[in-house]
């Protein structure tokens, strides 16, 4: 499969047993040196392999610490110190092996070493290679505001290599499996029928499933790229149930729930809204619970937060435009629209309720 950006366009390549092919690095990697970008969790699975692959080139590799806490400069400067120190050109290529942390970390540093240089995702999530991998978004978190300092930075290519899913904590799984949702919820509707009749097989790990679920995400995902490279418009879709959701990551602290369960539970508060403003059936409400439910996925938001909390924490989100937060909501399964015109006293009441009832849970 292709992402199709012109001159930029770039291959994911999806398969079982590619990280140790030098056939998916070789007709990417221009000159001889390459920078293996990873962490002290997924480096000791999966860097010898990649090594063997990299053989006939000159390798150097810096690891990084685990965890979303070291996704900032400070850390980002551990990579330019390896890229200076061991004086790498213009024309090596960085390699992103592992999740999405590793992956926007080594792209941004990528992004600006000489001011651009090429690089490869390896994603080793279901997450990254459903989501973060794709679409040239890179960057680093700052003590303000996640993913806050970044660039826009195409890959030459991703490898998608679904052997080291089977590694990953049934947490990390779900996770990736909200995002997997979430393109069938926005824009395919037979994805939805799909991930329904899959749900054992996904969570038994089949590898043909996860091949499935990985190539029909990253399909959709390169289409909504494609046609829209930096966010003017129809890219907003692929925040589905982000505002609530990061809502709930800054609102919990970052870490408390996963990126993928804040998504979860944010996408059902937004089939709920659709719902009260006469947009979205109640069923198909009950139909998405019951989907992200099944793959063990929060579907009500944490009881800790006060309407005024949430509309607080909403607003900081970037997506807020000329003061007005504007929102993905659903007029259909697989029909998400990008919208800030929608009463803000629907809004309110959901919030309210949501407190409320948890008001209740927790008297
Ligand atoms: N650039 C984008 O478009 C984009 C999109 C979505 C998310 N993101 C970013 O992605 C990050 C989240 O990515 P993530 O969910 O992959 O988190 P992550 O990178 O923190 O990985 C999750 C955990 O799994 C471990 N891990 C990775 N691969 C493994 C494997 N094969 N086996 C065992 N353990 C493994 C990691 O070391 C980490 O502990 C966030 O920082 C988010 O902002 C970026
Ligand atoms: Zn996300």
């Amino acid at each position: 499969m292709e992402v199709d950006l012109g001159a930029r366009s770039y291959p994911i390549l999806i398969g079982c047993g590619l990280i140790s092919s030098p056939d998916c690095y070789a007709p990417y990697v221009r000159g001889r040196q390459v920078l293996v970008v990873s962490n002290d969790t997924v480096a000791p699975l999966y860097l010898d392999a990649v090594e063997r692959a990299l053989a006939s080139l000159d390798i150097h590799k810096v690891i990084l610490p685990d965890g979303e806490r070291y996704k900032d400069l400070a850390t980002l400067n551990r990579i330019f110190d390896a890229l200076l120190a061991e004086r790498l050109g213009r024309d090596v290529t960085v390699i992103a092996l592992g999740g999405g942390v590793v992956g926007d970390m080594a792209g941004f540093a990528a992004a600006c070493y000489q001011r651009g240089v090429d690089f490869i995702q390896v994603p080793t999530t279901l997450l990254a290679q459903v989501d973060s991998s794709v679409g040239g978004k890179t960057g680093v978190n700052h003590a303000l505001g996640k993913n806050m300092i970044g660039a826009f930075h195409q890959p030459r290519a991703v490898v998608a290599d679904t052997d080291t899913l089977s590694t990953l904590p049934d947490r990390e799984l779900a996770a990736g499996l909200a995002e997997v949702v979430k393109y069938g919820l926005i824009r395919d509707p037979d994805f939805v029928d799909w991930l329904e009749a899959s749900r054992e097989r996904l969570l038994a790990r089949d590898a043909d499933a996860l091949a499935e679920a990985v190539e029909r995400s990253c399909r959709n995902k390169a289409e909504v790229v494609a046609a829209d490279e930096r966010e003017a418009g129809q890219r907003a879709l692929l925040n589905l149930g982000h505002t609530f959701g990061h809502a709930i990551e800054a609102g919990l602290g970052y870490g408390e729930w996963l990126h993928g369960e804040a998504v979860a539970a944010g996408m059902v508060m937004a089939a709920e809204l659709s719902a009260r403003l006469g947009w979205l059936a109640a069923d198909d409400v009950g139909r998405i619970r019951r989907l992200l439910a099944g793959f063990g996925l929060p579907v009500d938001p944490p009881p800790d937060l006060t309407a005024e909390r949430w509309l607080a924490l909403m607003a900081v989100d970037k997506k807020v435009q000329g003061g007005r937060l504007r929102l993905v909501l659903l007029r259909a399964i697989g029909g998400a629209v990008v919208t800030a015109d929608f009463d803000p006293a629907a809004l309110r009441a959901l919030l309210e309720q949501t407190a409320a009832a948890s008001g209740r849970a927790t008297a």
